[in-house]
C-alpha cells in the first residue's frame, strides 16, 4: 500500500505507464498481481517466488510516483489466487474506492481485519 504523489495533470499517463511496465515485466519473472487505486492510495497484491517479489518490491519502493510504501502482509501460498493476471488494474472504481476509503479512512492505521478485506477485494475484482 502507498500514497500517490503524482502531479494530477500527469496521473492518467503515469498510471498507464505503471500498468504497461507491469504487463511487460511481471510475466518475465512469473509474477501475478492486482492493483487498485482510490483517491490518493494504491493497494497492490503481488504473487510469485520470494526472489521475484523481493526484487520487484525494491524497484517499487524506489519509485517516486508514490510514497509511504508499506508492506501490509507477506505470506506463503501454494496456489495462485490471481490466475492469469500479470497486473489486474482497477482504476477509480466506486466499489474499490469505497472499500479502500473504509479500510484506510484513518490513514495508515491498519489491522489484520482491514488487510483481509483489502486482500479479498483485490482477489474478487481480479476474478470478476
Ligand atoms: C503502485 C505501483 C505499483 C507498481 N507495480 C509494478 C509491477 O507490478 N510491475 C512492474 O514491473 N512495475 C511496477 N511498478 C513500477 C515500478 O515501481 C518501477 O517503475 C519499474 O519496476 C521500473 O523500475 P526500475 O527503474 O528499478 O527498473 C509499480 C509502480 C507503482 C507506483
Amino acid at each position: 500500500m502507498s500514497r500517490v504523489t503524482i502531479d494530477p495533470v500527469r496521473r492518467d499517463a503515469e498510471f498507464a505507464a505503471i500498468i504497461a511496465h507491469a504487463h511487460a515485466y511481471n510475466p518475465t519473472v512469473g509474477i501475478t498481481g492486482g492493483l487498485v487505486r482510490a483517491k490518493n492510495w494504491f493497494a497492490q497484491l503481488l504473487e510469485g517466488s520470494t526472489d521475484a517479489v523481493d526484487t520487484l518490491m525494491q524497484s517499487i519502493a524506489r519509485d517516486t510516483r508514490h510514497a509511504d510504501v508499506t508492506i501490509l502482509r507477506v505470506r506463503p501460498q501454494n496456489t495462485r489466487r490471481l490466475g492469469g493476471w500479470s497486473m489486474a488494474y482497477a482504476g477509480e472504481w466506486n466499489y474499490t474506492a469505497q472499500n479502500i476509503a473504509d479500510v484506510f479512512g484513518h490513514g495508515l492505521n491498519v489491522d489484520e481485519q482491514k488487510i483481509d478485506r483489502l486482500d479479498k477485494m483485490i482477489v474478487d475484482f481480479a476474478s470478476a
